[in-house]
């Protein structure tokens, strides 16, 4: 069986005012009725899959509880960080909690994926491989020199729809980005992972023997507490902080790409979630009390107070609490430089 690894330790710091440290965007109802960690437990469950393992901020522990329950993907664990120390420490201590055989199968908890079957399709080509040792990752096709994402080149085919990694590249400069999207064949890392568990912490053996001894002295000394686990705290704080991708999937030799169509976005801003939102015959993406008139190509968004609008056009205007955030659509990476600016938020 594949064990379902779902990490949900972002702080989602671009979808500000909605998103907020207490409450990330991965705990919100961003793109439907159900939260953001709901869709992804839900996209990894039935016959093929056993419980999922959560690796998550310990704040955030009731919040977790709670929406999983709610959707019936009870996990087998869930592992609270006392620390953030990045993607490839969080993964280890799901490695260290599974059973080595085990095929993890890691997703970001903050992910849109339209076309599940294609998702499912693209696990069980790459499931050979995994059994063979292989670390899997999912390539979607580039449509813009992104540089906050992996690159892979996608080399020679192993098997049915599954190629060697040629090269990976983690969120490269703008030059190297552009050139890679002209080569034609490079996909981008959709930050999804399928390998077993011995493989994994083998690599890392390999590639940061100090995020293993740490991780699995975190784990030697862990508290228990029914599903809860409770890394230590010193010994986890003496992990290094890395990604995966630095840490091991730009160093690793045998790293293999499924490239998939599956409706692939990481709703990484309020522009994102325009553009993969619903939206009326005026391109307008609103919720919640919203009254518009003679408005389009907004997006306009309220958890409680009432907006309205009129002749207005490519806004984003969303209000959350007591805060209110106001931007041209095509500007919300800028929320980044908001936050740098807020005392408290
Ligand atoms: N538990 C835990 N602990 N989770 C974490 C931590 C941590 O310390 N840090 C990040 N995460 C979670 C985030 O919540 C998110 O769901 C996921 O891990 C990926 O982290 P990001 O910080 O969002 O990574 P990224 O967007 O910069 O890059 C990754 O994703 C891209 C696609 O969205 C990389 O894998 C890229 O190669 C990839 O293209
Ligand atoms: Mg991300």
């Amino acid at each position: 069986t594949i064990v379902p690894v779902i990490l949900s330790g972002g702080s989602g710091t671009r979808l500000w005012p909605m998103s907020r440290p207490e409450m990330p965007k991965q705990l919100l109802a961003l793109t439907a009725e159900e939260t953001m960690l709901q869709l992804t437990a839900k996209r990894a469950h039935g016959e093929a899959f056993a419980a999922p393992i959560v690796v998550a901020n310990a704040r955030h522990a009731d919040h977790i509880d709670e929406q999983l329950n709610a959707v019936g993907a009870t996990p087998q664990a869930v592992i609270l960080e006392p620390v953030a120390r990045n993607t490839a420490p969080a993964i280890a201590l799901a490695a260290l909690a599974a059973k080595g055989e085990d095929a993890l199968l890691v997703m970001p908890s903050d992910h849109v994926i339209a076309d599940v079957p294609a998702f499912h399709a693209a696990i069980e080509a790459a499931l050979p491989l995994v059994n063979d040792g292989w670390l899997v990752t999912f390539g979607i096709a580039p449509d813009a020199p992104e540089t906050g994402y992996g690159w892979i080149k996608v080399g020679e085919a192993l098997a049915d729809g599954v190629h060697r990694v040629a090269r990976f590249v983690e969120k490269p400069i703008r030059e190297r980005a552009e050139e890679m999207l002209a080569s034609g064949d490079h996909a981008w890392n959709g930050g999804i992972f399928l390998f077993r568990a011995d493989i994994f912490l083998g690599a890392l053996a390999a590639h940061a023997p100090g995020m293993l001894t740490a991780t699995q002295d975190a784990m030697t000394k862990a508290r228990r507490d029914g599903v809860r686990i409770y890394p230590d705290e010193t010994a986890f704080g003496a992990s290094p902080s890395d990604s995966i991708d630095y840490a091991v999937m730009e160093r690793a030799e045998r790293v293999a790409v499924v490239p998939v169509a599956m409706g692939w976005s990481d709703v990484g801003s309020w522009d994102a979630l325009h553009t993969i939102s619903a939206r009326d015959a005026q391109g307008n993406a609103h919720r919640g009390e919203v009254l518009a008139i003679d408005t389009h190509d907004c997006l306009i968004r309220s958890d409680g107070v009432r907006i309205a609008a009129v002749g207005v056009s490519d806004l984003i205007v969303v209000a959350s609490g007591n805060d209110v955030l106001i931007l041209p659509r095509g500007r919300s990476q800028e929320v980044k430089k908001l936050i740098e600016a807020m005392k408290d938020r």
